[in-house]
């Protein structure tokens, strides 16, 4: 999962969510992150059903008291983790099913997004895609 293609997911799902140009977001979001008043917002966690995404999903809950999360992998009903702070933060949090993979998974959960939310202040995306045809290739060659 390379840098650039997380890059390009991001900017994907932020074009999808909010309807605004990605560039002129990411310094929103990184702001909110930093200014004492931050209270949470509306954060999403892309790829948080274990490590590292699990664990932005439980301090973003557990250090803010009043931001809601949603957080995203495959197969929800299987995350144990999230299931976990699902019971504790009922009402903060959403989990959606996303595969980075499954076109349709990435637009039902954006149309959901902004139905229920509006827009978001963070997107954190963990998994990414390596490969899209004709764009963007893994290196073949052995190094
Ligand atoms: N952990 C580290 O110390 C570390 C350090 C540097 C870089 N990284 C990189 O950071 C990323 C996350 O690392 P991690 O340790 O948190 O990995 P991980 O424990 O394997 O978690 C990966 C997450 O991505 C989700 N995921 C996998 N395939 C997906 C897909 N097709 N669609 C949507 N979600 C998918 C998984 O959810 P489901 O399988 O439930 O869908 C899971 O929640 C990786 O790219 C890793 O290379 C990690």
């Amino acid at each position: 999962m390379g840098g650039f293609s997380r890059c390009r997911e991001l900017r994907k799902m932020m074009v999808m969510v909010n309807s605004r140009p990605p560039m002129g977001l990411v310094p929103k979001a990184f702001l909110c992150s930093t200014t004492s008043g931050w209270e949470g917002g509306v954060s999403m966690v892309q790829g948080a059903s274990r490590g590292l995404g699990l664990e932005f999903v439980r301090q973003l809950l557990e250090k803010n008291s009043k931001g809601h999360v949603i957080a995203s992998c495959r197969n929800p009903g299987g995350a144990t983790g999230l299931l976990e702070l699902k019971g504790r933060f009922e009402d903060r949090l959403a989990i959606l099913p996303l595969d980075v993979t499954n076109e349709s998974t990435i637009k039902a959960a954006a149309t959901s997004i902004k139905q229920n939310y509006g827009s978001l202040n963070l997107l954190i995306n963990t998994s990414g895609i390596l490969s899209i045809p004709n764009v963007l290739h893994p290196v073949q060659k052995q190094l």
